[in-house]
């Protein structure tokens, strides 16, 4: 394109205004503003896969690098390529893998964040809230609301490793960011281990229960009771063409998402199904626990293909469409913002072909 004088010097105008007003701390919106409201969303972060394998690797050399104590958490960050050095496996999430050896302990902090933990491999591994233990078997789901006190032992033999997703970084966007550390190791002995599970988790709500904030007073989640349930509905269930059979956590007093700000299932698909195209505005990440197959992110020339199989960790961002295929029954757990999402009237979806 030409341009002619009249317009060089209309746009040396321009520019000499926008050097003159940046001293303002002013800038036009107009220069911008087709950047800033797109027809769809435009998403920095990339689909990635991490396996499991050799992230384990790494992991386990860190025990040689660095004590859990020393550490506070031995943790190596799941960071999207696209947010080198951010610390963000997606937009609004934070994700790492965690180890700990036996006899260590990571000790007892709070901090305004919401956390979850999946666990991928050992036993003996114990995450206490507020004082309360819960021992962690593989696949179990595990919460430390906000401003709860927790810390992390390891009582038997072997490595312990579990993945973590926090809501970190649209809580460091939004400013609220506290934590505290406790001033020993563990927190006080409270609740004997699976007190919340007992009380809350049993289709009973105590009499005159009042929930104080806005997440699950259960915190232990168990694979083999969510397993066994969605076997038991699997046979007794018409196939979602879109997400097999996907079944939601939540906080059982109040049937809300079991965390405020992180969205939570367990998604199911027999051998052999492949899902139909789906497309939502939720940031994702999913790991799967058992089975094996194939998951197709993003449509013709940009397509990724990632093969996945047991523990590997994937990132779906927002308004990203995808297929998953299942070589195997497979078990799927996700995490996402899709809860905040929808709390703001935000959460879009769009299913099938564009
Ligand atoms: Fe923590």
């Amino acid at each position: 394109m030409t341009t002619t004088p009249q317009s060089e010097a209309t746009s040396a105008r321009r520019q000499e205004y926008y050097g003159r007003i940046r001293n303002q701390s002013l800038a036009p919106l107009w220069e911008r503003y087709h950047g800033l409201l797109t027809p769809e969303p435009v998403i920095k972060s990339q689909p990635f896969i991490w396996y499991y394998a050799d992230v384990r690797t790494s992991l386990l050399e860190a025990a040689d690098v660095i004590t859990a104590k020393e550490a506070e958490r031995r943790v190596l960050m799941l960071e999207n390529p696209a947010f080198e050095g951010q610390c963000k496996a997606l937009e609004t999430l934070f994700s790492g893998l965690q180890l700990i050896m036996p006899g260590e302990v990571a000790p007892a902090h709070r901090h305004t964040p919401n956390a979850l933990r999946l666990i991928l491999e050992g036993s003996g591994g114990y995450t206490s809230v507020n004082g309360e233990k819960t021992y962690m078997e593989y696949g179990d789901y595990v919460t430390t609301p906000t401003w709860a006190w927790h810390d992390h032992g390891h009582e038997g033999t072997g490595p312990v490793i579990w993945q973590d997703i926090l809501d970190m970084p649209l809580v460091h966007a939004l400013g609220p960011i506290f934590h505290e550390g406790y001033p020993k190791d563990q927190f006080p002995a409270g609740a004997s281990a699976g007190d919340s599970l007992r009380r809350y988790g049993a289709n009973l709500r105590p009499v005159g229960y009042v929930n104080q904030n806005a997440n699950s007073p259960i915190f232990h989640y168990p694979y083999a009771k969510t397993r066994e349930a969605m076997e038991g509905l699997a046979k007794d269930s018409e196939i979602d063409p879109y997400f097999g059979l996907k079944m939601e956590f939540i906080d059982p007093t109040t049937g809300l998402p079991s965390l405020s700000t992180i969205s939570t299932f367990m998604q199911r698909l027999p051998k052999g199904f492949m899902t139909e195209r789906y497309q939502s505005t939720e940031g994702a990440i999913f790991t799967c626990v058992e089975g094996k197959g194939r998951v197709r992110i993003g449509d013709g020339d940009k397509q990724k293909v990632f093969e996945f199989g047991p523990k590997d960790i994937w990132a779906i961002p927002c308004w990203s469409p995808y297929r998953i295929e299942a070589d195997a029954d497979t078990y799927m757990f996700v995490g996402s913002d899709k809860t905040v999402q929808e709390k703001l009237g935000l959460f879009r979806e769009r299913r099938g072909n564009a």
